[in-house]
């Protein structure tokens, strides 16, 4: 098995590259079905959720070529195929892409229900709604999403989502693009991977308009063509490491963001003390004085992202009294309360409200990732706390966050990379 060790108390100081972002390349890689030619993506993060979707568009018969560490040429002109391997499609969330992208293409598609962290109850019923909206006939038995269009093809259609879906709104826009006629998408999600969707998508070929809004609308092309796109630097990537600064203290340099994007995050670091100087494309973060208590709510953007929320309670542990953390997208997100209180954090969670009483130091221990967000969170923890911490389930983390050991070692952390020695030869054996 293999963990994080990190020794805690040390400041964080000196610069740090941001990579693409996660959830737009989730979407934008698969959205490469839908291109006659080769489309050439750039600043594409090296994670392995990212490994996933090339093996899955690898699988379908696209031709993917490394160009560099973050660059990537995908040809889909040869793919015929449209079933999806259940062991690859259960293992990610954005799996549920190639419905839409495939349904796009082919009017047709055969996805497992998809997999990713777990937040309680997480189900595609609006993507659905949109499909069936567009035409598509949609059965989901044993796991399976099956969904045909009779005539071939999607047609346009005009479809509310009861809830702001970011998923939903991404795998509409992608259905729509091929299809025939207009599809509008009223009370569509708004966060920056929903607009780099649409740019992507636009700049080879397809006509969307209003992304980034509440109202999108796209009118279905014939065709798209190849091109050359650079994916957008990752919101919540930048957030985790500006957390980490205001936990530990220091001055970080973060380089390769979009200001703008981070904004919801900046707001609630400066009210926890933390001082934020934006740059055109970078942002420094310092914080020397003591840690402030605040309250902060999860929204779908521009409120404050429900990925930051474990994070952010990471850095309320340690602050000067009582934070009340109330989560406003999922139902269950604090599954990794335990692992902090193990750290000597005094939480208190009530279905979607947790409230946290500030301790004026946390101890290392030996915890467990229980998602993504959450193990990116104990790694916070850690780097703040007092003594040795062990993070293991370290691949839930490895899934978004591309080289993080390394990115932290660069700016001071004391954080290494073990494999335990019986586990790690079984694993050889094995
Ligand atoms: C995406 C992100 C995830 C992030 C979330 C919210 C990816 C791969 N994952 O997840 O990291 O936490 O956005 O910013 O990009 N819902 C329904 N029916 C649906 C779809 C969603 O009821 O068909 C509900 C969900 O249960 C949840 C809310 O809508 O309560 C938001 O979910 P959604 O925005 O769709 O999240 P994902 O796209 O799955």
């Amino acid at each position: 098995m293999t963990k994080y060790v990190i020794r805690g108390g040390k400041p964080l100081y000196g610069t740090v590259d941001i990579s693409g972002a996660k959830n737009a390349a989730l979407a934008i890689l698969p959205a490469a079905l839908l291109v006659d030619g080769v489309c050439r993506i750039e600043n594409v993060p090296q994670i392995s959720d990212v490994s996933l979707i090339l093996n899955i568009l690898q699988e379908l018969g696209a031709d993917v070529r490394t160009v560099n560490r973050t660059t990537v040429d995908i040809d889909c002109s040869h793919v015929r195929n449209c079933q999806v391997s259940d062991a690859l499609a259960r293992k990610i969330r954005a799996s549920y892409y190639f419905i839409g992208a495939l349904l796009s293409r082919f009017g047709s598609a055969e996805v497992a229900l998809p997999g990713g962290c777990d937040f309680g109850g997480r189900p595609i019923d609006l993507h659905i709604k949109g499909f069936t909206a567009m035409g598509a006939q949609v059965d989901v038995k044993s796991g399976l999403v099956q969904a045909k269009c009779p005539n071939g093809k999607m047609m346009g259609s005009t479809i509310y989502l009861d809830i702001a879906s970011v998923g939903a709104t991404m795998n509409i826009m992608l259905a729509a693009t091929l299809a025939e006629g207009s599809t509008v998408i009223e009370n569509a999600a708004k966060e920056p991977h929903i607009v780099d969707l649409a740019n992507f998508l636009n700049s080879m070929g397809a006509s969307i308009m209003g992304a980034g809004t509440d109202v999108i609308k796209i009118k279905g092309v014939d065709k798209l063509t190849g091109g050359i796109y650079s994916i957008i630097p990752d919101q919540i990537e930048a957030g985790t490491y500006m957390a980490a600064v205001t936990a530990t203290g220091g001055e970080l340099l973060v380089k390769n963001v979009i200001p703008k994007h981070l904004e919801c995050i900046t707001a609630k670091l400066i009210e926890m003390g933390a001082e934020v100087e934006e740059r055109d494309d970078s942002v420094i973060v310092r914080r020397s004085g003591e840690l402030c208590r605040t309250n902060v709510k999860t929204l779908p953007y521009p409120g404050f992202p429900t990925d930051m929320q474990p994070q952010v309670a990471a850095c309320l542990c340690l602050a000067d009294g009582t934070s009340v953390l109330t989560e406003g997208v999922w139902d269950n997100r604090y599954r990794y309360v335990d692992e902090f209180r193990r750290m000597g954090a005094h939480i208190q969670v009530d279905g979607k409200v947790a409230v946290i009483e500030g301790v004026p130091h946390l101890s290392g221990a030996a915890v467990e990732a229980c998602d993504l967000r959450a193990g990116a969170a104990l790694i916070i923890a850690g780097l703040a706390a007092q003594g040795i911490t062990e993070i293991s389930q370290i691949q839930h983390i490895e899934r978004g966050y591309e080289n993080i050991v390394q990115k932290l070692t660069g700016i001071g952390a004391d954080i290494r990379v073990v494999v335990t020695p019986d586990e790690g030869a079984a694993a050889q054996a094995g």
